[in-house]
């Protein structure tokens, strides 16, 4: 069972490289399931009914999200119906939205899980201890487990990798925007990578137009982030293979389109 998983898409930058490179990558690749991290789609914070609509239509199975997903009162409006989304699982209980979501492919399912790490981050719920009870209520249904957890610090997500290896499908790490290249599969095969990196403008920072942060920096003064809407773009991405009767990942292969990495059949 192949898993295709888009990192941190931001603002339409981002949504134009996965309208346009999805059906491409979905022919080279053929995943069965496709995620997307969509919590910074909306102009760079949170997302809107509309766009995570054109995420299914675009071929995605479900859509992760993280610190900025009630960024956009939208949400509000449509959380409770969104049967493909993900908010992150380690808020308090009582939390509108799913804290798994079942994806069925080839008459299997995945379950797909979002959490918010803790260190540089606001305040949540212990990311460890909710782990285990996502994955007991998630064991009742399948084997296969997909985690996405969107988390600052390289050292909480190395140890989180660690803690549930043999336990979850793959754990991939979201929320820095910038790829890392300790993709591997742990000794007891789980699919790890301390983060995938983001879709969206490559010549920003962070996804951002890097005037207005090189500006904070320099004058320490408030400055607001926008999305340039103009410039070359990027796609970050994991491409996963796991044992579908198993749950254990095979493979775990880094996908990266920018104009430093061309996109090659
Ligand atoms: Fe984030």
């Amino acid at each position: 069972m192949k898993i295709l998983f888009i990192g941190d898409i931001v603002g339409s930058p981002g949504r134009d490289m996965v309208q346009q490179y999805l059906p491409k990558l979905k022919g080279k690749y053929n995943p069965h399931v496709t995620i997307v991290n969509g919590e910074n789609a909306a102009s760079g914070k949170g997302l809107t009914e509309k766009i995570y609509k054109n995420f299914l239509e675009w071929g995605t199975n479900a859509v992760t999200m993280g610190n900025h997903t009630w960024d956009k009162k939208d949400i509000f409006q449509f959380i409770d119906n969104a049967t493909y989304l993900v908010r992150p699982g380690n808020l308090p209980p009582g939390t509108p939205g799913n804290d798994i979501v079942f994806i069925k492919s080839n008459g299997k399912e995945i379950a797909v899980i979002n959490i918010l790490g803790r260190t540089f981050m606001q305040p949540v719920d212990d990311p460890f201890r909710k782990i285990d009870e996502l994955i007991e209520q998630a064991k009742k249904r399948t084997n296969m487990i997909f985690v996405d957890f969107h988390a600052e610090a390289t050292s909480e997500k190395q140890a989180f990798g660690w803690y549930i290896d043999g336990k979850v499908s793959a754990v991939v790490g979201t929320h820095t925007h910038v790829q890392t290249a300790d993709e591997r599969i742990l000794p007891n095969k789980t699919a790890y990578i301390s983060d995938v990196g983001m879709t969206g403008p490559y010549n920003g920072i962070l996804g951002m137009e890097r005037e207005a942060v090189i500006k904070k920096f320099l004058t320490g003064l408030p400055v607001r982030f926008e999305v340039p809407k103009e410039g070359p773009t990027q796609l970050s991405g994991v491409i996963i293979d796991i044992d579908a009767t198993t749950g254990r990942a095979n493979s775990i292969e880094r996908i990266q389109i920018n104009d430093d990495h061309p996109f090659f059949n």
